[in-house]
């Protein structure tokens, strides 16, 4: 058994996948006479796509049926499996595979913790998919991010504690499900936004291995 485990979100921690999201729920929110910014698309980072629906009917002031509701859910998936589909490994965010290479080398067992039900489709697609001793994601969960549920079933498939955990977040609401599962939390990405973490990093490149060196002691 390992003394520690290392817990990855996937979209914005390991691809840039946010984009993506933005452009098909743009397209949706187009047909509902909504104008859907990039701030608006901040609000979706690391939530479930059930609820991100929901928050941009609340936005929009539209009302839809149970029919209605889950058709615009398989619209939108129809249209970021889309972009998905066209994926490849240059899309995989800076010094990733370094620091994946690093911990697999040092034995330390790698878990994903995401919200998404199309992350194994995706880790596949930038061939990172090997790297990982298990894969929890939206198929996997009932209670999504903030519930720490995602990352403590990682923790309970790696077989770590989940206090010597350590999860890899960009997302607040990911940040908060790591803190409540009493993980260490470090965000990826803006440190005023996710002030809530242990540590933050602008992305991986600014991580080095003496950091992770000291996670792992
Ligand atoms: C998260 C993203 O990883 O997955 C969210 O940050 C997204 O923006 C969620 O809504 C669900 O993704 P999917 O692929 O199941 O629609
Ligand atoms: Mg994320």
């Amino acid at each position: 058994m390992s003394t520690v485990g290392f817990i990855f979100d996937l979209d914005g921690v390991i691809v840039d996948t946010a984009k993506y999201h933005y452009l098909a729920w743009k397209k949706l929110a187009n047909q509902l006479n909504f104008d859907f910014t990039k701030e608006h698309n901040e609000l979706f980072k690391g939530v479930s796509r059930k609820r991100c629906l929901e928050i941009l009917l609340n936005l929009a002031e539209v009302e839809a049926t149970h029919e209605q509701f889950d058709r615009w859910m398989i619209e939108k998936n129809i249209d970021y499996l889309a972009y998905i589909e066209k994926m490849d490994e240059s899309e995989i965010l800076p010094d990733v595979p370094e620091v994946l290479e690093y911990l697999l080398k040092k034995n330390i067992p790698i878990a994903l913790g995401s919200a998404s039900k199309n992350a194994r489709a995706i880790l596949e697609k930038v061939n990172l998919l090997h790297y990982f001793n298990t894969i929890v994601d939206g198929t996997n969960v009932i209670k999504a991010k903030p519930d720490p549920e995602v990352f403590i079933i990682a923790a309970n498939q790696l077989g770590v504690a989940t206090n010597k955990c350590i999860v890899f977040e960009d997302a607040v609401a990911g940040i908060q499900a790591a803190n409540a599962a009493e993980m260490i939390s470090i965000g990826i990405g803006d440190a005023q936004i996710l002030s809530e973490a242990d540590y933050n990093f602008k992305d991986f490149t600014e991580m080095g291995t003496t950091f992770l060196e000291k996670l792992i002691a």
